[in-house]
């Protein structure tokens, strides 16, 4: 069921749910969440089994913004053992916002969430929805919302409440808080390895976190930890049904001369084209979208546009290669994924 967040009684209502160890489909700047409270691991464990995804990949677990005489959020400090000076210097710059860091867990706390590790995974959403349901649920206990992506494991991240729905069906209560203004996944930086490493790029760039924090980001096979298991790096992820091919332009104008005029034998769109450029073609079988020509606008449009060209029911999609520069990354990274299923 899907409520508008814009709704007091139906923000009480999320937060009650959190709070009662049940889902909630939760709005935030990146794409929805599918939240449940950290802290209670038969919610967690409910997440989990929601998703199809296995009990040992760790979870996001969301927390309110900090009072405003203070830097940190209370709920860092419940569930890290300790946020180093670099990491402090990433939350001062970025938090609420699409950012988040692996900090060392303090034992016994958010260990379902964090997926048995001894690190966890946390971030301040700055979502006006959702930072409504956080400091909401913390009134009634809830410390922590863990969070992942509200879609199946393996397939496209959410980024309406209606898209929600669709993953988990009606039972499912939804809030909707319109398209989410980022549309790709939080930024992660690993801050338990005593230098920051990047383990998934997002709206937030290489250089903004590296001026942020003063120092450089290091790359994971040089710092002596063991790696994290990370489903957000798994080659095949945010995976539409359709084969995801990523093309040049003038690749894609060839490939349209080639398909020519003809219908073929089997009636019906077969072939999805995303592409910043301006194509032509005559193809009764194509189907035309154009991407943002701007590395903003394409994540914001990027999944609702891969979830709207699969379900004309093409067995491909064509997507125009984004550009090389560092703006676009994390669409850069998104579109390989979902090419390598
Ligand atoms: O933007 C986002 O981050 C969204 C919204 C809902 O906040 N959430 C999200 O969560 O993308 P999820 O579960 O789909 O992705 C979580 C990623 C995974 O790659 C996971 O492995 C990594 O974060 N992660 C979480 N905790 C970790 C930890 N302790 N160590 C290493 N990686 C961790
Ligand atoms: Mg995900």
């Amino acid at each position: 069921m899907i409520l508008d967040g814009a709704d007091p009684l139906a923000l009480l209502r999320g937060a009650r749910a959190l709070a009662a160890g049940d889902l909630l489909g939760l709005p935030t700047e990146t794409v929805y969440g599918l939240a449940a409270d950290a802290g209670n691991e038969a919610a967690v464990a409910k997440i989990f089994k929601a998703k199809g995804r296995p009990s040992d990949h760790p979870l996001i677990v969301h927390v309110a913004p900090a009072e405003a005489d203070a830097a940190v959020p209370a709920g860092v400090g419940y569930f890290a053992s300790g946020v180093p000076a670099f990491a402090e210097k990433l939350i001062r710059a970025f938090w609420p916002g699409p950012l988040t860091l692996i900090l060392p867990r303090r034992e016994g706390i958010g260990a379902a969430a964090a997926g048995g590790q001894d690190s966890i995974g946390l971030r301040c959403p700055s979502h006006p929805v959702c930072v409504a349901v956080l400091l909401q649920a913390a009134d009634l206990g809830v410390l922590g919302v863990a969070a992942p992506s509200a879609n199946q494991f393996g397939r496209v991240s959410p980024t309406t409440a209606a898209h929600v729905a669709g993953e988990f069906g009606d039972d499912l209560l939804v809030l909707d808080g319109g398209p989410c203004a980022v549309g790709i996944e939080s930024t992660i930086v690993d801050c338990s390895r005593g230098a920051p490493v990047l383990l998934r790029p997002g709206a937030i760039t290489r250089a903004q976190i590296e001026q942020a924090c003063g120092q450089p980001l290091r790359a994971k096979e040089d710092l002596a930890a063991p790696d994290p298991r990370a489903s957000g790096t798994l080659e095949a992820h945010y995976a539409p049904a359709a084969k995801v091919r990523l093309m040049s332009a003038t690749e894609l104008q060839k490939a349209l001369q080639l398909l020519g005029t003809e219908a073929g034998r089997t009636p019906g769109v077969a072939i999805a084209i995303y592409a910043r450029t301006q194509l032509a073609s005559r193809s009764p079988k194509v189907v035309l979208r154009r991407m943002p020509a701007d590395a903003e606008g394409a994540a914001q449009q990027l999944f609702a546009a891969l979830r709207e060209l699969d379900a004309f029911g093409v067995r491909l999609i064509w997507v125009e290669a984004p550009p090389e520069d560092a703006a676009w990354e994390g669409v850069r990274d998104r579109l390989q994924r979902a090419a390598a299923a």
